[in-house]
């Protein structure tokens, strides 16, 4: 399995950096985003630990780094983000884990469904069961 990652647009001059991606069926984000979330504030906790049956996420680590564990139920991949414009895919029936975070880390999700507890896959053994 490979990460599907994305490197954003970025204009770079003398007065900093400007990332952007836009969204729709030919641009780089081919889903809608319905919602936003963002962790920050971490400590080394890991975090994830779940699938979802149908939400697809665009992640970004936008201050920091951190590790993404991605695992489709026949391979694990570990991706580190640590480049504001850089997207990482995680689509619907990935377990992931979140781990390593540095202290200034802000990982920025784009989501393409509002917060749907029922969408959850929490258990590995189910994830597993379902893939
Ligand atoms: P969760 O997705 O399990 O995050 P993590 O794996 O990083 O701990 O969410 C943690 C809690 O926050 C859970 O009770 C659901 C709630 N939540 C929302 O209400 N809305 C959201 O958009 C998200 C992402 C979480």
């Amino acid at each position: 399995m490979l990460p599907k990652l994305i490197e954003f647009k970025t204009l770079k001059d003398e007065r900093g950096s400007l990332s952007f991606f836009e969204i729709g069926a030919s641009r780089q984000v081919p889903f809608e985003i319905k919602r936003v979330y963002f962790l920050y504030h971490l400590n080394e906790e890991p975090r994830g630990f779940h699938a979802h049956k149908e939400l697809r996420q665009l992640a970004v680590c936008i201050s920091g780094s951190c590790t993404v564990l991605l695992d489709d139920g026949k391979e694990k991949i570990e991706v580190i983000m640590n480049k504001p414009n850089q997207g990482l895919f995680i689509e619907k029936m990935i377990w992931h884990e979140m781990s390593n975070f540095s202290k200034d880390a802000v990982f920025l999700v784009f989501a393409s469904e509002y917060y749907e507890e029922s969408d959850y896959i929490r258990k590995y053994d189910e994830f597993l069961k379902l893939i």
